[in-house]
């Protein structure tokens, strides 16, 4: 049995680790830090928290008395550290949250599990660390900072980051490539493109235009639509971190992408189109839609579900322009591949928002209506 520390795991991507590895796995204990901040919401992991297999803390990464505390008692194998603060435009208007957090906590979990880990020394002076332990740092593409309209990032593309997220957690993936380097710490990283699925906090882009239809509001583009991200299913994204945290090499940095490159302007008229089919084939879809007009046969209405709805907004500071990875690497070592495509898993997250407003509720009646009324009232 192993027993895995997960940071983070009451946000969107930590969450589907979680509900995948709880699945997957019989012979796992999980405990879960995470500080519960706007974007963690404790009701959505509440159903996989039973105190054998799965443990919840609420606590902050940075605190090093509760880390040291929580290595003595559980004595992991392995970290997971997902916990962070992930969002690019909230970077722009507070950046030091971002260092404290993704640069400091991180580097606070390494230094708790090197007091947990290391057994003794070698005769160089090296530590001698536990067998079979291993910190994985969940990172993202945006390290590697923005293409232009060809090529790709590689795990050789030289890290470049642009807005103070990236810059934090390109700043976190270097404490961990050095404590692997001066320690020889047991670490891996994995450095994903954009993610999309069940869970996604409605602050970031497709989550946020399937809410806006919802409620009948205009739906925001940034500049003039033309930025490409990489969409890969969250899913997707668990296995692939599964894989690498039990058979990824020691040191070693995998890209996982989705080998789907889209606009957001494409992105946004296919989420239009797509609540529009699924709300045309099954009518009873239309009741969660705020703006309860007739039509002629008494139904209601969806025509005004098109890209009209789409509204041209300043754009974001420093905006990269595009991302696009090339998962080679792990595609030849740990076999793994992208299995979801964009158009099953467009509708299968489009279908659970629809089935899931009372989450949506709930996430977003803290902080965020005053976020988005400052963020996009001035755009
Ligand atoms: P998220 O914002 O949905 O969730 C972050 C979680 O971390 C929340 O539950 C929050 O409560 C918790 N947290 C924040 N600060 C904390 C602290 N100080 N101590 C403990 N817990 C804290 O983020 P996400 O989208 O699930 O991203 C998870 C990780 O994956 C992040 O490290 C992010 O950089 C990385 N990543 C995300 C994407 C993406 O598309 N969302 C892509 C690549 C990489
Ligand atoms: P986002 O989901 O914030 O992820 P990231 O910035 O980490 O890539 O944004 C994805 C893309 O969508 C990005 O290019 C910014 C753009 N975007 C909009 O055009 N409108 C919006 O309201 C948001 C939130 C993002």
């Amino acid at each position: 049995m192993k027993t895995y520390l997960v940071t983070g795991a009451a946000g969107f991507i930590g969450a589907n680790y979680l509900k995948y590895m709880l699945t997957k796995y019989n012979d796992v204990r999980i405990i879960v830090l995470d500080a519960l901040t706007y974007a963690g919401n404790l009701g959505t992991i509440a159903p996989d928290i039973d105190d054998e297999r799965c443990f919840f803390v609420k606590g902050d990464i940075c605190d090093r008395d509760l880390a040291d505390r929580l290595f003595g008692e559980y004595k992991f194998d392995y970290v997971v550290n997902f916990a962070a603060e992930s969002h690019v435009d909230r970077s722009i208007e507070n950046p030091q949250l971002f260092l404290m957090t993704n640069i400091l906590g991180t580097q606070n979990l390494l230094d708790a599990a090197r007091r947990a880990w290391v057994t003794g020394r070698d005769e160089q002076g090296y530590p001698v660390w536990r067998k079979g332990v291993r910190f994985h740092q969940v990172s993202t593409d945006e390290v590697y900072g923005s293409l232009g309209a060809d090529g790709f990032f590689t795990e050789e593309t030289p890290l470049c980051p642009h807005s103070p997220y990236s810059a934090s957690k390109t700043s976190a993936d270097m404490f961990v490539m050095a404590y692997c380097d001066t320690y020889k710490m047991p670490v891996t990283i994995t450095r994903c493109s954009n993610n999309y699925g069940p869970y996604h906090f409605p602050e970031k882009l497709i989550p946020l235009i399937i809410k806006n239809i919802l409620e009948g509001k205009k739906l925001p583009v940034y500049g003039d639509g033309s930025n490409v991200r990489d969409w890969l299913y969250v899913e997707d994204h668990c296995k692939a971190i599964d894989l690498v945290v039990r058979n990824g090499a020691e040191g070693e940095v995998y890209n996982v992408g989705g080998h789907n490159e889209k606009t957001n302007l494409e992105i946004v008229k296919l989420t239009i189109a797509t609540v529009h089919r699924l709300m045309t084939e099954k009518p009873e879809y239309r009741e969660v839609l705020k703006r309860k007009d007739k039509d002629a046969d008494g139904n209601i209405s969806i025509g005004w579900i098109n890209d009209e709805l789409i509204t041209f907004v300043k754009d974001r500071l420093g905006h990269d322009q595009r991302y696009a990875i090339d998962p080679t690497k792990i595609t030849e070592a740990l076999g793994w591949y992208p299995e979801t495509r964009f158009e099953t898993g467009i509708v299968k997250t489009i279908e659970w928002y629809l089935t899931h407003q009372d989450w949506v509720q709930e996430v977003i009646s803290g902080d965020y209506q005053g976020y988005y009324e400052r963020m996009y009232g001035k755009r």
